[in-house]
């Protein structure tokens, strides 16, 4: 992306934020939604190479964090690049996992003076300064309410709350790849695992369905696994069905489905995740 694109998906942001709806291309999760302390118990990553939605970056950090060998990043939301270099920098300098509430609400100019003098170790830092400067500028220094997805629900991460364990990760470039899973990938390396969050929770054709199944079949190495998400208990639902039965092929299988944890909100134990697996060619 050139600074001129930049600044133009900066007025595309702004004025969807303005005329007030939610809009999928322009939307970042603040924080995960998942239990990925829970996740990453059942799933280990350790010596992995893994390729993982990028979103609120918090999959990225924890991969991190449980140690895997790679990591690389999609979304088919670009902005969420710029909010991986936003949190960069609010960890590394103001020591903070999160933006600030402040920052959300009522405006926070500390970020935006924390910004300018940030300086870029790539072309995407230098967008994303680009990016947010101007963001700010137009949005008097605070984060639309329709750019952010706020979780209402904390959810525990294997780092806890410690900004010693994951910093470590901003001394390596990322690299990212927007891409809409529902088409094809123009990635070409193979992963041992993919965290794909609720992603195909998103689908609502078989066609897109038949898609994801292509790029998760190029995507993995033998025995490489793709890991799903779960935020509803889906077990019963037609939509889940469908899926499963598209997935499941003769080089695919449903693997672990029976992952569940513990949430004290709903006093109940719910579906963590569920993975296919590459069978052996
Ligand atoms: C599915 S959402 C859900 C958020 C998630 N539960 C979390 O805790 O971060 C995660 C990310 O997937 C991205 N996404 C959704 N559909 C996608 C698709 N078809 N291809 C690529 N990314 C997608 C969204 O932009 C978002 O950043």
């Amino acid at each position: 992306m050139n600074h001129e694109q930049v600044r133009q998906l900066v007025l595309d942001t702004y004025f969807h934020s303005q005329e007030h709806f939610y809009h999928p291309q322009y939307m970042i999760y603040q924080e995960t939604n998942e239990n990925l302390l829970e996740l990453f118990r059942y799933y280990d990553v350790k010596d992995k190479d893994v390729l993982s939605v990028l979103a609120s970056s918090d999959q990225v950090l924890s991969c991190y964090y449980c140690g895997a060998k790679s990591i690389d990043t999609f979304d088919k939301v670009y902005l969420t690049l710029f909010y991986y270099y936003l949190r960069k920098w609010v960890i590394l300098y103001q020591k903070q996992l999160y933006p600030s509430h402040s920052f959300f609400e009522s405006g926070d100019k500390n970020i935006y003076d924390l910004i300018c003098q940030v300086r870029p170790t790539n072309i995407d830092e230098e967008n994303a300064i680009i990016f947010w400067k101007y963001y700010l500028e137009l949005n008097q220094f605070k984060a639309d309410k329709y750019l952010f997805y706020l979780s209402i629900i904390k959810q525990p991460k294997p780092f806890g709350d410690s900004i010693d364990r994951i910093k470590g990760i901003f001394d390596k470039e990322i690299s990212f790849t927007c891409m809409d899973f529902f088409k094809d990938t123009t990635i070409q390396k193979k992963y041992d695992v993919l965290l794909l969050s609720n992603i195909l929770e998103y689908a609502s054709t078989q066609k897109q369905l038949y898609f994801a199944r292509r790029n998760i079949e190029s995507l993995l190495k033998d025995d490489g696994i793709a890991i799903c998400t779960y935020l509803r208990n889906r077990d019963t639902s037609y939509a889940h069905k469908k899926e499963v039965h598209i997935l499941t092929s003769h080089s695919l299988k449903l693997d672990r489905d029976n992952c569940t944890y513990y949430e004290p909100l709903w006093n109940d134990r719910i579906k963590l995740a569920y993975s296919y697996q590459l069978k052996k060619k």
